[in-house]
């Protein structure tokens, strides 16, 4: 994985997680193979993954096939609802290359995202730990329940940070959550350790979605990988949106936001007003905060590389440019 080097090497671990992955691709379809292996293969920076290892790392060394066995289940769900997310987004690219619905159409996409959430169940299964099973299925539960949920209007303020939040928090740190929580699971911790990592995968999840929100304001295509000013044009009201209006934003910004298919003048209009009223450094500053405050739910656990390393994962969530 190109931007996370932690105090702890992961590379050999995150090959064997992608050598798991690929070997469950066997299915009497030529199609879902080749449509899986085209997704895994184009890139990602496994980090729902590596927060897993590194979780299940903090209290010592875990049984290392069963730290491999949820991070590889992991791994999939979160290729599996990629391909169904670009698919509601309309997205034409992912990890610098055409996405599996615009490659394959739309019905090839939802059977490979069917596909891979079945493998995650059939490799869930090897973890022979029902907490774990249940709370990873629970985490597939809410991405499908936050996918559908819709952020209506920029204002009013409370109601519209109250949607943006709960969908968030349902479709990106769910799973940011369950990898936490599972990986200290297999680390063998108590209770309230279980629910520290909970906590901070909960958080850095947040913290992560609100910065790709961010991006999709501030960065290009070109090192995305994936679209950039597209969230307006899809109609998603995000965090520096609703900010923006609340600053006192141009009419322009409520106007793209609440136009079904606005058009690109439109859409490039109220992109350059948001990021001039430095909407997205208000945003940022919630995700500071986040990070903040996952750091602190690690106090409890003795200091150790595996520590440090997730600290740098959840500053890394922050840092990161695609
Ligand atoms: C993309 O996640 C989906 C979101 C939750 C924003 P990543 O940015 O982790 O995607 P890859 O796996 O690195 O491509
Ligand atoms: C959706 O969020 C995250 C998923 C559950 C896959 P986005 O729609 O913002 O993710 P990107 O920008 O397409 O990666
Ligand atoms: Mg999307
Ligand atoms: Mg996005």
């Amino acid at each position: 994985m190109s931007q996370l080097a932690t105090a702890i090497d992961l590379s050999s671990e995150l090959q064997r997680v992608d050598s798991a992955v690929l070997k469950r691709f066997e299915s009497r379809s030529i199609l879902l193979n080749a449509a899986s292996r085209y997704l895994l293969s184009s890139g990602g920076k496994r980090m729902r993954a590596s927060l897993a290892l590194l979780a299940a790392r903090l209290l010592g060394e875990p049984d290392a096939e069963r730290a491999l066995n949820i991070a590889t289940a992991i791994e999939m769900i979160h290729a599996a609802s990629l391909v169904h997310d670009d698919l509601i987004d309309t997205a034409d690219v992912r990890r610098g290359r055409p996405t599996v619905h615009s490659k394959w159409g739309g019905n090839v996409a939802l059977m490979v995202g069917d596909y891979l959430f079945a493998l995650a169940a059939e490799q869930m299964a090897e973890a022979s730990d029902p907490r774990i099973i249940k709370t990873l299925a629970r985490g597939v539960v809410r991405i499908c329940e936050a996918e559908l949920s819709p952020v209506t209007d920029v204002v009013p303020l409370q109601r519209t940070l109250e949607q943006y939040f709960a969908k968030i928090g349902g479709k990106t740190a769910a799973l940011f959550e369950c990898a936490a929580e599972s990986g200290m699971m297999v680390g063998g911790g108590n209770d309230r350790e279980v629910e520290a990592l909970r906590q901070f995968g909960y958080e850095i999840g947040l913290a992560f979605q609100i910065v790709d929100d961010i991006l999709d304001f501030t960065a290009d295509e070109q090192t995305l990988g994936k679209p950039a000013g597209h969230d307006l044009q899809e109609g998603t009201i995000t965090l520096p949106v609703i900010y923006a209006v609340e600053m006192g934003a141009s009419e322009v910004v409520r106007e793209a936001a609440q136009t079904f298919e606005p058009s690109p003048e439109l859409v490039a209009a109220a992109v350059a007003e948001v990021r001039r009223i430095c909407a997205t450094k208000r945003a940022f500053a919630d995700a500071e905060r986040l990070v903040a405050n996952a750091v602190k739910r690690l106090a409890i656990f003795p200091d150790s590389a595996a520590k440090d390393a997730l600290i740098e994962l959840a500053e890394l969530v922050l840092r990161r440019k695609m």
